[in-house]
């Protein structure tokens, strides 16, 4: 029987994570289970820095973006002696299930040490990337979508005041979901993808057309393009076309901060009351998700063995809707 509850944000931090530990924190008590939060993901685990978190603690935090826990990425836990620690610090302090709020190596971890300790563990997707299967969005993905296509939409404008050509990296080290969405939002003229070759000579073809238009251009490159990012892609260009005002500017952290969306707000909070339910009711090992704006349970294993593909009718619109 589950009576404490350990909640916890690991990897990198998703706007709606406050929002999804305040949901259950505040789940939790209505079933008269305690919380306890702990501190900086698994290495809190690691250390045993944790604190009791009561319904008036996490008041007034749904609207904030980060996490009031704090979050890391611990290599620690992936060794025996962490892994041990962290069982053993999870005894100590009486915890006997776990909510989880991260990314693909927060599950990774997760699954080993459910295994290897027969401890209870649910999963909420908490990434901006959207790169996990079994859910349609993970937290945080709409407000960084959101944040991201502010900015590009502030930089067209002064693209096409100086008729510059602008790289524009956006965040996702493996996955390009934040790269395409934002590029066709904002109607960019082209989108670099990691899970697309990046074809250099086109890429030039379109910008010497554009220039003998008299165009401005924007190209949105995914961290993780395969051709290097916006830095090395926009080198080459200048190399073949130094006559163009070409810049580059790379978003970075800005997209993973921010008051979260009011679909991140929701979510977070129908997620989080989830997870603890499952808790309760003995469920071990799953994250729970959203498909077709329903509640979906999926073994964790499957949510991490392969990244999330991108959407092909939103790819097929690439080629239709840029220049
Ligand atoms: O996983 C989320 C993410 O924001 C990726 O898109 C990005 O590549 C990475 O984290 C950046 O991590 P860090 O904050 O550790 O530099």
């Amino acid at each position: 029987m589950i009576k404490k509850i350990g909640v916890f944000t690991s990897g990198g931090d998703a706007p709606g994570m406050n929002a999804c530990i305040r949901a259950v924190v505040r789940c939790a008590a209505s079933h008269k289970k305690e919380v306890t939060g702990i501190l900086h993901g698994f290495d809190g685990m690691i250390k045993g820095t944790m604190i009791k978190l009561f319904p008036n603690d996490v008041s007034n935090i749904i609207h904030r973006g980060g996490t009031i826990i704090k979050t890391a990425r611990s290599k620690e836990f992936m060794t025996h002696v962490g892994m041990r620690k962290a069982y053993e610090n999870l005894k100590r302090h009486h915890i006997d299930g776990l909510v989880a709020i991260g990314g693909e190596g927060t599950f990774k971890g997760c699954s080993e040490f459910s295994q290897k300790y027969d401890f209870p563990f649910i999963g909420i997707p908490g990434t901006i990337d959207n790169d996990l299967c079994g859910t349609d969005y993970t937290l945080g993905f709409d407000t960084a979508i959101n944040t991201t296509l502010e900015a590009i939409d502030k930089i067209k404008d002064t693209a096409a005041s100086h008729d510059r050509l602008f790289f524009v990296e956006v965040m996702g080290r493996d996955t390009g979901y934040i790269a395409l969405w934002t590029g066709i939002a904002s109607g960019a003229d082209e989108i670099l993808l990691p899970e697309t070759k990046t074809d250099i000579p086109a890429l030039i073809k379109l910008l010497e057309q554009r220039q003998k238009q008299g165009k401005s251009t924007i190209v949105i490159v995914a961290e993780g393009d395969e051709a290097g990012g916006a830095l090395k892609t926009a080198d080459e260009v200048r190399k073949k076309l130094p006559e163009l005002d070409t810049r580059v500017t790379i978003l970075g952290h800005i997209q993973r901060g921010g008051s979260p969306t009011c679909f991140d707000r929701i979510m977070a909070t129908r997620l989080g009351v989830a997870a603890v339910e499952l808790l309760i009711s003995g469920e071990s090992g799953k994250m729970v998700g959203m498909i077709n704006n329903q509640l979906a349970i999926t073994p964790l294993e499957s949510a991490c063995k392969a990244r999330s593909p991108l959407d092909k009718e939103l790819l097929r619109f690439i080629k239709m809707m840029t220049s």
